[in-house]
């Protein structure tokens, strides 16, 4: 070999590198530049080519310059041998040195070297008897002969080191182990040597590992010991369980190999990484996914009674979401549900709010669902009471003694119960009270209740629903009727009129106000109708033929048989007790008058009849009924 040429292989060797990285840049030029250069396997460099960063196996390494950097064998490079003429080449972890053949010395006297320095081997130019001892050893001359010695670091096969060639083709050889074996997968770290008792110190590529030891020894026999090593690739085994997540997609267990964890349904990704990656240790990195529930709803609450509210927790904000309400409802003094009704509500609202259209004195059960982003149907179930604000409504009197309302109800297959208790009391009549109690079971939306009522009477009634703990009072007066008939008894007297005897009446259908003592003549066209008896005083001008009162006393200045005297010229109330005139036949009544609330009401009795001169006619009394 020609000294110089190795200076050309250094440039050279780079460049070989290169053209074998390129058809990997392709792959990895579009990541940035951070990106790219921390991916560098460690024995590789970042290099920024054409403005692209691209990791570079350090010189000495080949590989992808990310996950492969191995140890070139430099020696086995390049059509001509890198070390140049005459030369054995040794490939160490790293780099390597060259050794210069049998009868070739090393231009830097070295017995090792690196040919960039330009060192080569040349012919050893020693004396003429060279040739006689061969190759690797050194001539000497002694008395008339000579010895042949092997050079330092060679001996002869059986172990001599010097002898005497004596036309045998003898050749000294190097001592030492061969290139130390290969490891798979592994490669050689540090210098040595392979003299035997050295050490070749392996280390395993990244991603593998190895059980059975690192070091291989030149032994005696000059053998490597042992003669193979190989690592083994990690294995990270099965992808651990990640809560609420399954593992999407697994791509390997070995090293670099990658899984992918999805959210179960329902839950989303609140935090970590989805994918996981098996490292040189043989673990799986990056299993920190965190899945959670999705919250649709959150602090749902009841307010104003039948009012809901909720806050959206996850969802896309502002985005129109529909609620079903199904709602159960039951009456408090119901065992089922009798209300069941279902509609959609649609609302983009993060905090909505709902009121819903409730009965009183009902409990009801909410279930609001909602489907999310991912299709899972979620249901939120709230409980709702509602007070009783009215069980029923709307009460209305009519015809006097009867009630009509309204129940708040919507089905009419619930049947209500109603107690009634009713009371009525007599201002003007103390002792008087009129109690009854009953009960009514009715369906009707609209019931209805007539009361059996004692007239001029102040009722009150008591409707309740014991179920609600609800009642309502209502007040009712019923009219006064007639009062009873005039208790008299009857005189028919000729001559002059007899002294009356007047009995107080009965308070009975209403209070008594007055006693009008009634004297009409006694004529053929007379009738006399009681209740439309004008109260027409003697003195009146339309009391010719048609009678007048003679006398009137107020009910509470009646006393009990109390006498009156016809015709005694006094005056009673506003009217003129006048005498009766001579000759006439006249017909005495007693009307009994009740008012009350702008009612009148009237009974009249006969009470005599009274003939001053002889008369062939009789008293008569038409009653209007
Ligand atoms: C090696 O030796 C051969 C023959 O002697 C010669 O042709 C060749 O050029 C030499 N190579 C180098 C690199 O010196
Ligand atoms: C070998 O090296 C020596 C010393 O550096 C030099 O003088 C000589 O020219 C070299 N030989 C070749 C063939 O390069
Ligand atoms: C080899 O020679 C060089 C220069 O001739 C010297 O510097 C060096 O120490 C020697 N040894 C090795 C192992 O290179
Ligand atoms: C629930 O609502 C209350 C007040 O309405 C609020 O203070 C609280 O932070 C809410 N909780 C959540 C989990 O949103
Ligand atoms: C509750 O109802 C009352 C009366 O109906 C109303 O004034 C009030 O605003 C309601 N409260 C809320 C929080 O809606
Ligand atoms: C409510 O909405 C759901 C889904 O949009 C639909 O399937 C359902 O029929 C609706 N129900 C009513 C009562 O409108
Ligand atoms: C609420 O409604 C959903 C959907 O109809 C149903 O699956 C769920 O069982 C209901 N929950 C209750 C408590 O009724
Ligand atoms: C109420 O009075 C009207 C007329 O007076 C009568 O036709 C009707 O039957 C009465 N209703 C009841 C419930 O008594
Ligand atoms: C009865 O009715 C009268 C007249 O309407 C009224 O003045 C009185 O207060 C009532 N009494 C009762 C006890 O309701
Ligand atoms: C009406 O009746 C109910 C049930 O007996 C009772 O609780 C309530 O106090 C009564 N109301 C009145 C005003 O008397
Ligand atoms: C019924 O209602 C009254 C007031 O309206 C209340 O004082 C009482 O405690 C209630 N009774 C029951 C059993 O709820
Ligand atoms: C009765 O007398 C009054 C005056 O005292 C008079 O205005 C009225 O017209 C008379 N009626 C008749 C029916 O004569």
């Amino acid at each position: 070999m020609r000294p110089g040429d190795g200076r050309a292989l250094g440039p050279l060797l780079l460049l070989l590198v290169l053209l074998h990285c390129a058809e990997r840049r392709r792959a990895i030029v579009n990541r940035s530049v951070s990106d790219v250069c921390a991916t560098c396997h460690i024995h590789a460099t970042c290099h920024q080519i054409e403005g692209k960063s691209v990791c570079i196996c350090n010189y000495g390494f080949v590989g992808n310059g990310r996950t492969h950097c191995q140890d070139k064998d430099e020696c086995q490079i390049g059509a001509s041998k890198i070390c140049g003429n005459f030369t054995l080449c040794h490939n160490t972890h790293g780099s390597f040195y060259c050794v210069c053949l049998d009868g070739y010395r090393a231009s830097n006297n070295n017995k090792t070297f690196i040919p960039n320095d330009g060192t080569n081997c040349t012919d050893i130019d020693e004396c003429e008897e060279s040739g006689l001892c061969g190759h690797n050893a050194r001539c000497v001359n002694t008395e008339g002969s000579y010895k042949c010695y092997c050079n330092d670091g060679y001996k002869l096969e059986n172990g001599e080191r010097s002898f005497h060639a004596d036309g045998n083709m003898v050749s000294c050889k190097e001592i030492g182990c061969g290139s130390p074996p290969e490891m798979r997968h592994g490669y050689i770290v540090g210098n040595y040597s392979l003299l035997p008792g050295s050490a070749v110190h392996y280390e395993c590529e990244e991603g593998f590992y190895t059980n059975n030891g690192k070091f291989s020894y030149c032994t005696a026999n000059e053998t490597w010991e042992p003669a193979a090593l190989s690592c083994k690739g990690v294995d990270c085994g099965v992808p651990p369980s990640v809560l609420n997540a399954h593992p999407a997609s697994v791509s390997g267990t070995t090293y670099g190999s990658k899984v992918t964890y999805s959210c179960v349904r329902g839950y989303f990704i609140a935090s970590g990484n989805q994918t996981a990656v098996c490292n040189a240790k043989g673990q799986w990195d990056g299993t920190d996914l965190v899945c959670k529930e999705e919250e649709l709803f959150s602090n749902l609450s009841v307010f104003n009674e039948t009012c809901v509210k909720w806050q959206r927790k996850t969802g896309t904000p502002g985005m129109q979401e529909i609620y079903t309400f199904h709602i159960l409802g039951q009456r408090w003094d119901e065992k089922v549900f009798s209300e069941d009704v279902i509609f959609n509500i649609s609302t983009s609202e993060d905090n909505p709010k709902v009121c819903l259209d409730l009965n009183s004195g009902s409990n009801y059960v909410v279930n609001i669902t909602t489907i999310s982003s991912t299709n899972v149907s979620v249901s939120v179930t709230v409980a709702v009471q509602t007070k009783v604000r009215e069980a029923f409504s709307n009460i209305l009197i009519f015809n006097d003694t009867c009630l009509k309302w309204q129940r708040n109800v919507r089905r009419t297959d619930v049947e209500d119960r109603y107690l009634f208790h009713v009371q009525g009391q007599r201002w003007y009549q103390k002792e008087f009270f009129h109690e009854m109690t009953f009960n009514l079971t009715t369906h009707k939306q609209a019931p209805e209740v007539c009361f059996d009522l004692q007239p001029g009477t102040n009722y009150s009634v008591n409707i309740s629903m014991v179920a609600f703990n609800f009642s309502l009072l209502v007040s009712l007066t019923t009219e006064i009727t007639d009062p009873p008939s005039p208790d008299v008894e009857f005189i028919a007297v000729r001559g002059s009129p007899p002294l009356l005897r007047l009995q107080k009446a009965e308070d009975q259908n209403g209070p008594i106000s007055l006693y009008q003592v009634i004297v009409l003549p006694l004529g053929l066209q007379n009738t006399f109708i009681c209740d439309t008896f004008a109260a027409a005083t003697f003195f009146s001008n339309t009391t010719d033929g048609k009678g007048y009162v003679a006398a009137e006393f107020r009910a509470k200045d009646v006393a009990d048989n109390m006498s009156i005297a016809l015709g005694d010229r006094q005056y009673y109330g506003k009217f003129y007790n006048a005498p009766l005139k001579l000759g006439e036949e006249y017909c005495v009544f007693l009307r009994i008058i009740s008012e009350w609330n702008k009612v009148r009401t009237q009974s009249c009795a006969v009470w005599a009849q009274i003939r001053t001169l002889i008369s062939t006619a009789q008293c008569t009394l038409h009653l209007l009924l």
